[in-house]
């Protein structure tokens, strides 16, 4: 920030601190006109939060203190997260509130002001909404992520198979994929590869020795049973799409393989997605190294070699080249995410 911008944003304050309750009683009005909130609880919720935002805006650019404006910013994110808020409602509320300051400032003849530095005012905001975003996907992935593994717990007791083989996806990703979301998204979405393992019974799933045909044709199912879960939860929440189709990809895809001999539809080579075709390798490596009750864990030099022999039949060639070329860091993930003997 230039002090000329710091000088801009503490006028701002200025005039929101001389208009604070015709800004609030502007913002509650319109959004009554909106219809935006259900009930008293939600707009309680949000009277109070951006209350607090305008306060804290107040204070903090007053001082030309930016970073603790954002600070504030994001804890009201997160307070209204725990609220069952979604983050779509709160950003529209948040674009209401921008204008109802607008109005009254242009009502009371001090908007021409304001508008003289739309530009600042845009930054803050653009900043401002990446920031809120930013902790309600951060609170979401916290809880996906809590779900997962509590749903893997049948399968993988209390061992670290989720937090191991994101791990290894998002190096792939990234070796693969270093540039846009690729590589954030991988992580994100990576624990939910096996959920629909939920939905296999328990006299399958836990079966110690080896499985019938028809057995393993009902496990198998675990990927179009969570593939299926996936889908409905799209068909509900539009803006998730990239992040909800990833996961269905990998979901779907991950026990395919590059020769088509995989399950559950036999595609193969590059049709297979290359989200799946990268979690597949994550994924195997992690079953190669470590120990379950009926088979101890190999080494990751013999990990490494049996993907190496996989290329082209089980995985795709390219994500093997890459995995060959950062495989020491999937040791160092494997060391750091060892399993523990369970203690209950
Ligand atoms: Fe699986
Ligand atoms: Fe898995």
């Amino acid at each position: 920030m230039t002090s000329r911008e710091i000088a801009t944003i503490r006028r701002i304050a200025l005039l929101f601190r001389e208009h604070k309750d015709a800004i609030l009683r502007n913002w509650i009005a319109i959004m009554h006109r909106e219809g935006l909130f259900q009930d008293n609880r939600e707009l309680e919720y949000f009277r109070h939060g951006f209350e607090k935002l305008l306060n804290d805006f107040i204070t903090h650019l007053g001082q030309g203190d930016l970073e603790a404006y954002y600070r504030g910013n994001r804890e009201i994110a997160c307070q209204i997260s725990y609220n069952d808020i979604s983050y779509e409602h709160f950003i529209e509320a948040f674009h209401l509130f921008e204008d109802s300051y607008m109005d009254i400032l242009s009502a009371t003849g001090e908007g021409k002001d304001v508008c003289g530095c739309l530009s600042v005012i845009d930054r803050l905001h653009h900043k401002t909404i990446a920031i809120v975003a930013q902790a309600f996907f951060e609170i979401h992935d916290n809880t996906v992520f809590a779900l997962t593994k509590l749903a893997a717990i049948r399968d993988y007791g209390t061992g670290y198979h989720l937090e191991r083989t994101r791990e290894y996806a998002t190096l792939l990703a990234k070796e693969m994929h270093p540039e846009g979301d690729f590589a954030r998204l991988m992580y994100r979405v990576g624990p939910l590869h096996d959920i629909g393992k939920t939905g296999i019974r328990d006299a399958i799933l836990l079966k110690e020795g080896a499985l019938t045909p028809e057995e393993f044709e009902t496990v198998k199912l675990h990927t179009v049973i969570g593939a299926e879960a996936i889908e409905q939860i799209i068909g509900t929440h539009k803006l998730s799409r990239g992040y909800l189709k990833m996961a269905w990809e990998i979901a779907f895809y991950h026990h395919e393989k590059y020769d088509g001999s995989g399950y559950p539809t036999g595609l193969q080579g590059e049709a297979i997605p290359l989200a799946a075709r990268i979690f597949a390798v994550a994924d195997v490596y992690d079953v190669i190294t470590t120990a379950r009750p009926y088979k101890t864990g190999a080494s990751h030099a013999e990990a490494v070699a049996r993907i190496e022999a996989g290329a082209g039949s089980h995985f795709c060639p390219a994500v093997v080249a890459a995995f060959l070329r950062i495989h020491e860091e999937f040791d160092a993930i494997r060391l750091r995410h060892q399993d523990q003997v369970a203690v209950f």
